[in-house]
């Protein structure tokens, strides 16, 4: 392997046992080129050609107060394969937050789990108190990498080949871009959302495949709300009014807690594609992170995502002193995400749901060439009980019910891990999942490539060095590249 390494960041971060800044959590300051990378099982396909990108959280400086993983600096990872070969590379994403604090040597902002008054400087996003880490989600568009962040921050783009930082997106507006804008690779459109703490509370939006935002809608909300992910089918978007979310008397004294609104049903908000009114549904009480897929059928409006049973979870007993609260919010076992399904009547305005399995999932992909349509096929992570670490994938066969897993053995953790299409694939599921795993026996990382047919890990490739664990990811090919 040839490693070409870049000048290093500033940081300041000493030793620490923080549970999320250690383990597989363990932030990682190289930035590297990789090339020549060893396959350590089977052989790279031929018939794989593009990028997965990952973004992961590493903060470079001491915490001002206490750390969230959500706090953490964002950095993409990049593997890109082509006729049979792959090269690896890594680059912080240069937010003005981090150019900032690169600057000032220091932190200057506090973090999600800290009290009003930590940050030096105004921050970001609905919270307002925050870093633009850009580190939660990441999608391509326009032949832009663009990285977001879960508090709606300026949307940073990035050469999705060459990882160069390429600024802010002109089309984000002043109250930011949520995580999980989403890409239609049919039209090229990206449909995104925002949240913040003033009304309407949210905004609804396009940008159209060439970078031109052509649709940006308010969303009248009962007040400030905290949705995290969005839905699209061919004709529609689907938002959400879910009851968890900060409570409004703390809220005035500036602490953002949050909980859950007994009584209060969850809604579901579905308008046109390119905007018009928006028609609500009433649904069972819970909380989502991440939503699968949608489609039309018929007079209804089909949704698969992760109910979560139990959205505002008991401190974690056994993790260690004063993160009792923290792990709790990031352990599934805790949350108990579960594969659901809604069908909404936009005829009959009537809503009826339920679960699609019963085991713990969460962080869900699907081939995305369906998406908006009718698809067979979903695959979720499992998680490592009392950790947002995930050690496995399943499989979903959503026409016949039956499933498949991959257990990764202990100590071996892996990353979302979106569905990327063979060359010439018929079948929706004729591709590969595209993982990157970390592997604490080791000390190392390396990519894992799931033959999503067979359901079985088929490749494995060394990285040049141990990342950390992070939140999403997503694979873009060749052609959805910048030229
Ligand atoms: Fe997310």
């Amino acid at each position: 392997m040839k490693i070409e390494r870049l000048p290093p960041v500033v940081t300041s971060l000493g030793h620490t046992n923080h549970p999320y800044m250690t383990g597989a959590w363990t932030p990682l300051h190289e930035e590297v080129n990789a090339w020549d990378l060893e396959v350590l099982e089977g052989a790279i396909p031929t018939d794989l050609d593009g990028v997965y990108l990952r973004n992961t959280e590493n903060p470079v400086h001491a915490p001002l107060g206490r750390y969230h993983p959500f706090d953490g600096d964002g950095m993409v990872h990049q593997i890109a394969f082509q006729n049979g070969q792959a090269t690896y590379r890594n680059r912080f994403i240069r937010t003005r937050g981090f150019e900032a604090e690169q600057e000032a040597g220091e932190s200057l902002w506090g973090g999600l789990a800290d009290g009003p008054g930590t940050s030096k400087r105004p921050g970001f996003g609905a919270h307002g108190g925050l870093k633009d880490t850009g580190s939660t989600d990441i999608v391509v568009h326009n032949g832009e990498a663009i990285a977001t962040f879960y508090q709606c921050g300026e949307a940073y783009r990035l050469d999705p080949l060459t990882l160069e930082n390429l600024g802010v997106a002109a089309w984000a507006p002043l109250d930011g871009v949520s995580a999980h804008p989403k890409v239609d690779e049919e039209t090229g459109e990206l449909l995104f959302f925002n949240y913040s703490k003033h009304a309407p509370y949210m905004h609804y939006g396009v940008v159209d495949a060439t970078g031109k935002r052509t649709t940006y809608q308010a969303i009248d909300l009962p007040g400030p709300r905290l949705p995290h992910d969005m839905a699209f089918t061919k004709n529609y978007s689907i938002l959400n009014d879910l009851p968890v979310f900060w409570d409004a008397a703390l809220l005035e004294r500036d602490i953002h807690a949050v909980r859950l609104h007994k009584g209060v049903p969850s809604r579901f908000g579905i308008l046109p594609r390119h905007g018009g009114p928006v028609q609500w549904f009433e649904a069972a009480p819970t909380y989502v992170l991440h939503w699968l897929n949608a489609y039309e059928d018929g007079d209804e409006v089909v949704l698969d995502g992760y109910f979560q049973e139990n959205p505002t979870p008991r401190p974690l007993e056994d993790a260690p002193d004063g993160h009792g609260h923290l792990m709790a919010y990031l352990d599934e076992h805790s949350f108990r995400p579960k594969l659901h399904r809604w069908r909404f009547n936009l005829k009959t305005g009537e809503t009826t749901e339920g679960h699609l399995d019963d085991r713990i999932l969460e962080f869900g992909m699907f081939n995305q060439q369906y998406a908006g349509k009718p698809y067979r096929y979903a695959y979720s992570t499992t998680a490592k009980p009392g950790w947002f670490l995930f050690n496995g994938f399943v499989k979903h066969d959503l026409e016949t019910g039956e499933s498949w897993s991959i257990q990764l053995p202990e100590g071996r953790y892996a990353s979302e891990a979106p569905f990327a299409p063979r060359i010439g694939a018929v079948d929706e599921d004729d591709g590969y999942l595209v993982s990157f795993i970390i592997d604490e026996n080791k000390g190392t990382s390396e990519c894992v490539l799931v033959d999503a047919k067979r359901f079985e890990i088929v490749c494995r490739i060394a990285l040049p060095h141990k990342i950390s664990s992070g939140t999403h990811s997503v694979w873009a090919g060749r052609e959805r590249l910048r030229a």
